[in-house]
């Protein structure tokens, strides 16, 4: 089985999918068969590697393909994605009307069906609670939560909290889960005030809080190229401290 790894936080854009993307292309070149699977409606995974959205999650979900069908080489060794688009909001519609636990489905769609491959299977998710996101944290092995340091980082992180403590609770998960700190500039006293609340606050639930990834540019700009920082900037702080994270998970799991 693979291991399973969700990016989730209730807050947008605070660094989810370009996490996710760039953990699995540093997992990728390491080596690593992984599988990402954008779960957010907003496709934008697809894109963050040079491909373009797709209904694939829809397609295999509820449409009737198998995952060979919508699977997609990202044209990188080792990596491979299921795209998604709008319509995975739809699918989750669908399966919800129909009365389908959407967490048993998430681990039919994109977990059961492997033998032996890929290592990883990544989730990204989108910005909210419930539905495909807390199916996403059920399955996993490592949830990493993004918590951006220029904003009050522990407010998109607190919901999260709550929600895998009460998976705990109801025996749904026994995973493991850290917080990532991004969008990280210790020159602004903000950032410095908001991660260190942030570390207070965690330390005093037991969870555990990562390495900063700092505010790059070329994060933004990989990005828009539709590369991972190890490809656009491979020697860039940026390209380091997501490597950094890769050792780290690969410890973890
Ligand atoms: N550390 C960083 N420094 C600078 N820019 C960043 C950093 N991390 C992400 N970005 C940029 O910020 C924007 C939002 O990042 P991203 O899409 O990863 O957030 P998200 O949490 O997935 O957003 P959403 O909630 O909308 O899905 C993107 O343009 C991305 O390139
Ligand atoms: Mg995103």
């Amino acid at each position: 089985m693979p291991k399973v790894i969700t990016i989730a936080s209730q807050k947008g854009g605070v660094g989810k999918t370009t996490t996710a993307s760039n953990l699995a292309s540093g997992l990728a070149l390491r080596g690593k068969q992984v599988v990402v699977v954008d779960l957010d409606p907003q496709g934008q995974v697809a894109i963050t590697l040079g491909l373009s959205p797709e209904p694939g999650v829809f397609n295999l979900m509820v449409g009737g393909l198998l995952l060979n069908q919508v699977l997609r080489a990202s044209g990188r060794p080792n990596l491979w994605l299921v795209p998604g688009d709008k319509r995975t909001g739809t699918a989750q519609i669908v399966l919800q009307a129909e009365g389908h636990s959407i967490t048993q489905a998430v681990r039919e769609s994109f977990i059961a069906p492997w033998n032996g491959q890929p290592d990883f299977v990544i989730f990204d998710t989108a910005p909210s609670v419930g539905g495909f996101q807390e199916a996403a944290l059920a399955v996993a092995d490592l949830v990493i939560i993004p918590a951006a340091t220029d904003h009050l980082a522990l407010f998109g992180v607190k919901g999260l909290v709550e929600t895998l403590a009460s998976l705990v609770k109801s025996g749904q998960w026994r995973g493991q889960a850290l917080a990532l700190p991004t969008f990280y500039d210790e020159v602004t006293r903000q950032s410095q005030l908001s991660l260190k609340s942030l570390i207070t606050q965690l330390e005093q639930v037991h969870f555990p809080v990562l390495t900063p990834i700092h505010r790059a540019t070329a994060l933004r700009e990989a990005t828009a190229e539709g590369k991972a920082i190890f490809e656009y900037a491979p020697t860039s702080r940026a390209a380091q401290e997501y490597a950094a994270l890769i050792w780290k998970v690969l410890e973890e799991v």
